[in-house]
């Protein structure tokens, strides 16, 4: 069993019987630890056993691509309205966060990742999220697969030259479904748009996504001056006809 260990600034995710070395000292986790189990390393430095949330593996995680942050995988939860079910083609799966946070919350992924070495790292990722009963890896190029990919609730996209796939949404999505694109520059957002267009897509929308965080400070408050803002640009697009 995978477990979050956190101690005064400093957390490990681990697997149960696993051993820790820090300068906080050595931390054996028990076979038999339970959630809330409080521990000690060798030093007397004290951690606590807990369950991890998805935010805390999208710390942990080991990464390849650039992972979507959990405010984005949010609004494309939202705004997509994907829920338990739905059935998710994603591409390309890159770390696998996106599609383990679908997979959470019980849709059915099927997700795409031309790079071999990158499927290995998300498929342990996969396992360690739980996620491996609702979310199947190709390790193939999308675009080679799409003749014989059809009748998806909706597809989400996180490549390089998404337009490609884009221009064969019509024949991805079922009657209803919904397309996601997210995009790190506007040139390449404006292009999706296009593509979405003369794909016969309808309620084709582009947003900025942007997060500020609040700091209540003593000489007053307001948004923090630094940190990232910016995340990329969310094209969502429905197919109707
Ligand atoms: C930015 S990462 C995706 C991150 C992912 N959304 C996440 O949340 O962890 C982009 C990935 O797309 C993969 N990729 C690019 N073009 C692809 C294609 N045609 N078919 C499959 N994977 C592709 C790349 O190898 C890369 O790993």
């Amino acid at each position: 069993m995978i477990v979050l260990v956190v101690g005064e600034n400093r957390e490990y995710l681990c697997r149960l019987g696993e051993e820790i070395g820090s300068d906080l000292g050595i931390l054996s986790v028990p076979e038999d630890a339970e959630i809330g189990d409080v521990i000690e390393t060798h030093l007397g430095n004290k951690f606590t056993v807990m369950e991890p949330r998805v935010t805390d593996l999208f710390r942990h995680l080991e990464r390849t691509g650039t992972p979507i942050l959990p405010r984005d995988v949010g609004l494309i939860i939202g705004m997509a309205g994907i829920g338990q079910g739905d059935r998710v083609l994603d591409a390309g799966t890159g770390t696998g966060i996106l599609s383990i946070c679908l997979g959470r919350i019980g849709a059915n992924v099927t997700t795409y990742e031309k790079n071999l070495k990158f499927v290995e790292v998300a498929q342990d990722n996969i396992i360690k999220a739980k996620v491996e009963d609702n979310v199947e890896i190709r390790g193939r190029d999308i675009i080679e697969d799409l003749d014989i990919l059809n009748n998806f609730s909706v597809v989400t996209l996180d490549m390089k030259n998404a337009e490609v796939v884009v221009d064969h949404a019509r024949y991805l999505l079922k009657t209803g479904g919904s397309l996601v694109v997210y995009s790190p520059f506007i040139e390449s957002a404006k292009r999706v748009v296009e593509c979405a267009r003369n794909a016969g897509l309808s309620d084709i929308k582009t947003i900025d996504t942007i997060q500020r965080e609040i700091e209540f400070g003593e000489r007053g408050s307001r948004p923090q001056t630094r940190g990232v803002g910016h995340s990329g640009y969310l094209t969502f697009a429905r197919k109707y006809t």
